[in-house]
């Protein structure tokens, strides 16, 4: 560091301390003792996937490097592109600069909106197709009213050679209200499906090869179930071009066919605003939320894509193949510290203020909800959820999982696929809380209905199965329910 005075520093140093709060120090987020217990047993496989060791996960090479917003053409910044060609690589986190609770959180949102997921990193094709305005509107990427497309990031890995990296943890986990941006909140604005329907074509218009390399060989090694016979996941991924491409077209808005779900059995984006009130994670309770450093695993393993490293089975097909990923580089871990500040963020993430009104109406729901419709015992206040995983349709649970977790040993009904056909297919669904529902778009796991009156119409059954509870109310009642639930 340079300092023109020693004593000068030391003034500093003492002003800092008053506010530096020694509880943060990042604690590890890989270790063996707290990876035991951590994943729950999958429906099939009938124990838990095995994750990396600690030994494995801490070799492995660290990332923290520093990338920088990409804005709409209209919007960059003068000779922006000019300005980041000469910019060093420099990392993301500054991580002995960090002191204060509001440096590690405001380092967390740096790494939020900016931390680097390595697949998606440096296509070239990719770089021209977001600076056509076009493809920007159909694409429909969350813009602020400065510019900035959030989720998309430059990298500079080297002096230089400027990369189009995408996907960040904002690129799914934030939301646009009336102009302003609120991280946590479900992305229900860029239609996933669709875009990826598009680029699938695109590949396929290319080249056959590049549609292999860049669709189908992605999709085996994310959907397939190595455990399960006959895999229709691994069926689909074999299917003609137009077909996938057709499969993803239909993936509704907040609907995310991410990366151990499937391209048959996608899943609702998760709002991570108050996730910190779960216990289990994820629409099935992949996992256990016990303390900070489950989140900071449950992070490191998507962002990081270590999950690639996960061992789902014994056999030879146990875990994924690298190469078919684009990971033929390697996997590198975000060091703790980012993983820390990130969380620490994420806990410290608020919704948008409600704009429906807590009126007779919606107070005559609240009874209802309480009451008459019973919805309180799964869907218990304050959190709206008992934090109990339900059975998945056709699947029983053993007597040590029984005594083991949370469960409600009943069924809601819902499609059970999955929780029974992929490798996110734990058996359970989730009770999910119902806080800040009016910012969804879509309901259930699968994100099947479209509306929570339409959830609560009795007509939904004729095509969308489960969850029955509420359907036999008085229309006005239902009506009632709906206000409520759209003032939590
Ligand atoms: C491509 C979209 C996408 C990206 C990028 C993404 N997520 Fe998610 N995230 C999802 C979806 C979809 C789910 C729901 C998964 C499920 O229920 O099985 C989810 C679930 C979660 C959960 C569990 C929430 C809960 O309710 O239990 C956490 C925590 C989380 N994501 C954090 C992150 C972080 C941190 C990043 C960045 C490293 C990230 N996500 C990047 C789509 C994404
Ligand atoms: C027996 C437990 C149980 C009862 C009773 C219950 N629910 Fe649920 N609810 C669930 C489960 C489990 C899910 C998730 C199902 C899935 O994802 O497939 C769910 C999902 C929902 C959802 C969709 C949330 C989302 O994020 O997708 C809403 C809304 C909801 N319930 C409202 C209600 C209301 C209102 C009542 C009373 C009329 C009620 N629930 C009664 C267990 C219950």
């Amino acid at each position: 560091m340079k300092t023109g005075s020693i004593l000068g520093l030391c003034v500093v140093a003492a002003a800092a301390m008053a506010a530096v709060d020694l509880t943060l120090t990042p604690p590890q987020s890989w270790t063996d003792k707290q990876l035991t217990g951590f994943r729950t047993p999958l429906a099939g496989l009938n124990k838990a996937p095995r994750m990396l060791s600690e030994q494995a996960y801490y070799a492995l090479p660290e990332n923290n490097l520093k990338t920088y917003p990409v804005y709409t053409p209209d919007k960059e910044p003068p000779n922006y592109l000019d300005w980041l060609r000469q910019q060093d690589p420099k990392p993301l986190v500054e991580i002995d600069k960090l002191h204060t609770q509001a440096d590690w959180i405001a380092a967390g949102k740096e790494v939020f909106f900016g931390r680097e997921l390595p697949r998606f990193t440096g296509s070239e094709e990719n770089l021209q197709l977001i600076r056509n305005p076009q493809i920007l509107k159909a694409y429909r990427v969350q813009t602020t009213a400065d510019g900035m497309l959030i989720g998309l990031r430059y990298v500079v890995r080297e002096k230089g050679k400027v990369e189009l990296g995408t996907d960040t943890c904002s690129m799914c986990h934030a939301q646009i209200h009336d102009g302003k941006l609120y991280a946590g909140l479900p992305n229900n604005y860029t239609p996933f499906g669709p875009l990826m329907a598009d680029l699938t074509r695109r590949y396929a218009q290319i080249s056959p090869q590049l549609f292999d390399n860049r669709r189908r060989s992605h999709m085996r090694e994310d959907y397939r179930v190595p455990y399960l016979k006959d895999d229709p996941n691994l069926a689909v991924c074999d299917l003609p071009a137009n077909d996938i491409a057709d499969l993803y077209a239909r993936v509704p808005l907040g609907v995310y066919p991410r990366n151990n779900t499937s391209l048959l059995y996608p899943v609702k984006i998760a709002n991570l605003v108050d996730v910190k009130g779960y216990k289990y994670f994820d629409r099935t309770g992949t996992a256990r939320q016990r303390d900070i450093t489950d989140l900071m695993r449950y992070s490191g393993a998507i962002g990081d894509v270590s999950d690639a490293l996960t061992n789902y089975g014994d056999g030879p097909n146990a875990h994924s193949v690298l190469v078919n990923l684009g990971l033929q580089k390697g996997i590198r871990r975000t060091p703790d510290a980012l993983l820390y500040a990130e969380a620490l963020y994420i806990n410290s993430l608020e919704g948008p203020p409600n704009p429906n009104p807590f009126d007779a109406e919606a107070r005559h729901g609240q009874e209802i909800f309480l009451t008459k419709a019973k919805c309180a015992e799964c869907h218990t206040p304050p959190f709206y959820s008992n934090n109990k995983l339900t059975v998945a349709e056709g699947f029983t649970p053993t007597p040590e999982e029984l005594k083991e977790y949370d469960i409600l040993n009943l069924s809601v009904g819902t499609d059970p696929g999955l929780a029974l056909k992929t490798r996110k297919g734990t058996g359970f669904y989730r009770v999910p809380s119902l806080k800040m529902i009016w910012t969804s778009n879509v309901f259930l796991h699968d994100g099947s209905v479209s509306s929570l009156e339409e959830m609560f119409n009795p007509d939904r059954l004729k095509t969308v199965k489960g969850h029955p509870f509420g359907l036999d109310l008085k229309p006005e009642d239902r009506a009632a329910l709906v206000k409520f639930l759209k003032t939590l």
